[in-house]
């Protein structure tokens, strides 16, 4: 299948050329529906028409290519991630799986091989949920399991996303017509970075996903009375930023006590008409709640609420808590986990098995299709961080276990 050096060379570049398309000058920040974003999307499409795969921008706006096999009752098996990023982003974490998969369906073109099913390689266009704060917007409408309520979230200035849909070129009451049906899904294959440091640690290029953490997100508003600063005395202040600041920490106190594998984290705090000389009103904040396990993850997320409750009750203040995400804890397809963690040993590898506590699109993917993941190493496990890095040995590896895996998958 080609010369791996060679192909790994060109994914880099490829990598590297998205990189550079960005809504920031000298970062990367390339979040769903804005003009980097499209121009990037229209770059994948191009290299995708260009490997020979029939291409399709869907409504929501993820972009597509496809592979049919000449057997017109064959299911679909996709190849995907996604090319949305975080605000300044490394540049691995999504665009490396599109291109990869782009790369392995090239391969599978251009052998002539017969085909058991159609090959489909998607870059979805919203995993990271930065711009709307709710994630797999792109993978959800893929399956028809887009809540329609979400088309009218806001962005931090206020446009809807059924707006940026529509500015997109996407129809709203189209969506339906892009859905792979869940009786045509044969699988979902998703290579992704680690994002931890399991695989830099252990010296060892790619690992299998066996499970993928749940997830609660949420959007809390405290709610206090703005003043003056210099008059108002710190016994009678209801200073809604000093309540976020406690919820904060009680938050992080909370998930370190744990100790069982949760993570919990406030990654926005907003204050509202902020000013030096204001006591803080009004501040909104979000909250990212993890777990491998959905019964200690909803206990978890439950006691986190009531620690906040009293914390605003004590406080004086009122709190607004808005539930924005749940995704239940996911686990890998043994079949698929099985033939991947054979691909691993054939190329030459030991074979580790990781629990992911990021989300990735294989996580609504799974409520209608087997789902494998294949995890890459990165340097340190950092990601979400101009830092992140993946080698080139490690690009090469992949591919070695990739065409194996694909070996398999078309050998039915
Ligand atoms: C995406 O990277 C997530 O896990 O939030
Ligand atoms: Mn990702
Ligand atoms: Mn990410």
């Amino acid at each position: 299948m080609g010369d791996h050096s060679k192909r790994a060379e060109r994914i880099m570049q490829r990598i590297d050329e998205l990189a550079s398309i960005s809504e920031d000058e000298g970062r990367i920040t390339r979040t769903y529906g804005t003009r980097p974003f499209i121009q990037g999307r229209n770059k994948v499409e191009q290299w995708m028409k260009e490997a020979g795969l029939d291409t399709r921008i869907d409504n929501i706006g993820n972009v597509r290519g496809r592979l049919d096999s000449n057997n017109a009752k064959a299911q679909t098996f996709v190849i995907a991630s996604h090319i949305d990023t975080v605000v300044n982003a490394g540049r691995f974490d999504g665009p490396m799986g599109v291109l990869i998969g782009l790369d392995l369906a090239a391969q599978l073109g251009m052998s002539g091989a017969t085909l058991p099913y159609n090959i489909e390689v998607i870059g979805f266009c919203d995993e990271e949920g930065c711009r709307f704060h709710t994630t797999y917007l792109g993978s959800k409408a893929l399956i028809g399991k887009l809540e329609s309520s979400l088309l009218d979230a806001k962005d931090a200035t206020g446009m809807e996303l059924s707006h940026v849909i529509t500015q997109m070129g996407g129809d709203i009451n189209k969506l339906n017509e892009d859905l792979i049906e869940a009786a045509d899904w044969e699988g979902y294959f998703e290579i992704h970075i680690e994002q931890g440091p399991v695989l830099f640690e252990r010296d060892i290029p790619v690992g299998v996903v066996s499970a993928i953490a749940g997830q609660y997100r949420a959007g809390l508003i405290f709610n206090g009375e703005a003043g003056h600063a210099g008059t108002v005395p710190m016994d009678m202040r209801k200073d809604a930023l000093a309540g976020a600041a406690e919820f904060v920490m009680a938050v992080e106190n909370f998930a370190s006590k744990n100790g069982n594998g949760l993570v919990a984290t406030v990654g926005k705090l907003h204050i509202i008409n902020s000013a030096s000389n204001v006591i803080p009103g009004e501040v909104i904040c979000s909250l990212d709640v993890r777990h491998a396990n959905e019964m200690i993850l909803s206990q978890c997320y439950d006691s986190l609420q009531k620690l906040a409750k009293d914390i605003c009750e004590k406080r004086g203040l009122t709190l607004d808590w808005n539930l924005v995400q749940h995704t239940k804890p996911v686990t890998c397809d043994e079949k698929l986990t099985r033939n991947l963690k054979n691909a691993i040993s054939d190329s030459g590898y030991e074979v580790v098995e990781l629990v992911s506590g990021a989300g990735h699109d294989a996580v609504p993917i799974s409520s209608v299709s087997p789902v494998v993941m294949l995890f890459v190493r990165c340097y340190k496990g950092i990601s979400h961080n101009p830092l992140e890095n993946v080698e080139m040995k490690d690009l090469i590896a992949t591919l070695k276990v990739s065409d194996n895996f694909i070996k398999t998958l078309i050998a039915k």
